[in-house]
């Protein structure tokens, strides 16, 4: 005999004022069976890997071209892809033109609505042009009733919006909480796996950013899928946290319009769409962001503080890179920020992660002490040692190849970099040199102005 918390569903053989999992008083109560109860007798039978039918070949393009992208191909049948963000962000609409567009492709559809009335989301559908007769909606929030609606109807795609909003009353604790949260997902991925139905799960996502029903659910599916943006701004991004088809480094990026969620046309254009060029602390580097190169502007504030400690503060950047360039700038190309405090951001909200862009944001930073800009047709690409040396990165080609379509002209590049027609390359071994090259020319431009 197992005690089971009420509120996480955290087992214990022993009794406990206060669950070790969630830190919930009095939750523990008796009844969970031990595991060992659920041995049976296999349904299965091991087989040669050779004879196993490949899960690719059941792969179903959503027709939601930046959802496939993030996919791979699209949804795999019998898996179960998680998609969170917080409210408002078009989970919902993202989830029903999917459903649209394969229901018109001919899959048998079934959007299960737990939050909004059939009425809202048609609503919604006329909106977005997916009326599709095989697309069926059922307003359900019992776990039990989904999986017998499933079982009866067999559809080839099965949406839940949301996991939080549905109830399995055999499951302790109240709608929403993670015991539930997680009981439903269960009974979902064991249904999807048996009856080889792609099912999508809607998420909410709880303000530290984190998917509700924590960390659990992220075992219990095979793909969680993250939908971000700014609600005051059109622009979604949509990422792969997890994604057992596929790489989880593609982004998506969509624009939220009145008609739905459309591609991003030429999302570089967009990012730099409000640059001011010509300004200190400016700086264009290209990212790879998946499959596709990517321009985004980096920015640093260079500032005398007023703390006993200068303040590092790095925004859509990996904070301890910053602290490493900052200190590369100061030891190796002579930066004075011993007594600054040094901010630096990626613009439009995309992350960098990678270090390709190392050498962009150091010329960022140093452009800010020294308020002298870099010439606004260059770009800049490389990642930095901690020698100060700069070295190549993969797929410069591509990544100069989009600046090049974006009007840059110029770039500043590790010794290595092979030529680039129409582009003058301004190559460099290291920090020193970089900042000859760029903020020599930069102030040149400047004064020209
Ligand atoms: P919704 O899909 O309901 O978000 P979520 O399920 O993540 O909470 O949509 C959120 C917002 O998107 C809502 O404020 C209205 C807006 N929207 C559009 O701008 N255009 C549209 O075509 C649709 C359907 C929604
Ligand atoms: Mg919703």
């Amino acid at each position: 005999m197992l005690y089971r918390c009420a509120a996480c569903g955290y087992d214990t053989p022993k009794w406990l004022g206060r669950c070790p999992d969630c830190g919930a008083w009095g939750s523990l109560a008796q009844g969970a069976q031990s595991s060992k109860r659920d041995a049976v007798e296999p349904l299965t039978v091991p087989m040669p890997l050779a004879d196993v039918d490949p899960v690719g070949a059941a792969c179903r393009p959503t027709g939601v071209t930046e959802l496939d992208r993030v996919l791979g191909s699209g949804l795999v049948a019998g898996s179960v892809t998680l998609i969170g963000g917080e409210p408002g962000m078009g989970k919902s609409t993202l989830v029903l033109q999917a459903l649209g567009t394969m229901a018109e492709a001919g899959a048998r559809c079934l959007l299960v609505t737990a939050e909004e009335s059939p009425a809202q989301v048609r609503l919604r559908a006329e909106r977005l042009g997916t009326l599709a007769p095989d697309l069926l909606v059922v307003a359900e929030t019992s776990v039990p009733a989904v999986c017998a609606h499933v079982e009866s109807m067999r559809p080839d795609v099965l949406a839940i919006d949301s996991i939080q909003s549905v109830v399995d009353p055999d499951a302790p604790g109240a709608a929403g909480s993670v015991a539930q949260v997680r009981e439903a997902a269960q009974r979902i991925v064991r249904l999807a796996k048996e009856l080889d139905v792609a099912t999508l799960l809607v998420g909410h996502v709880t303000k530290d950013g984190t998917l509700a029903g924590p960390r659990a659910l992220e075992h219990v599916v095979d793909s969680v899928l993250s939908f971000e943006g700014d609600r005051h701004h059109a622009l979604r991004m949509l990422r792969a946290l997890k994604h057992r088809f596929g790489a989880t480094d593609e982004l998506g990026l969509m624009e939220m319009t009145h008609a739905g969620l459309a591609p991003l046309a030429d999302p570089s254009a967009l990012f730099l769409a409000d640059r001011r060029p010509g300004g200190s602390g400016s700086v264009v580097t290209a990212i790879m962001e998946g499959n596709r190169p990517l321009c985004v502007e980096v920015q640093a504030l260079v500032a005398p503080t007023g703390a006993p400690i200068p303040r590092r503060v790095a925004q859509s950047l990996e904070s301890s890179r910053l602290s490493m360039l900052v200190a590369v700038c100061q030891r190796r190309a002579r930066v004075g920020l011993g007594d600054h405090d040094v901010f630096a951001s990626v613009a439009g909200g995309v992350r960098i992660a990678e270090p390709g862009a190392d050498l962009a944001v150091a010329l960022a930073i140093a452009s800010a002490r020294q308020d002298v800009a870099v010439d606004a047709e260059t770009v800049v690409l490389g990642e930095l040692g901690l020698g100060g040396e700069v070295r190549l990165v993969p797929l410069t080609p591509r990544r100069l190849g989009e600046a090049k379509r974006l009007g840059f002209r110029r770039a500043v590049v590790p010794l290595s970099t092979p030529d680039v027609a129409g582009m003058t390359l301004l190559r460099v071994a290291d920090l020193t040199e970089a900042l000859e090259v760029a903020l020599e020319s930069g102030s040149r431009v400047h004064a020209g102005v």
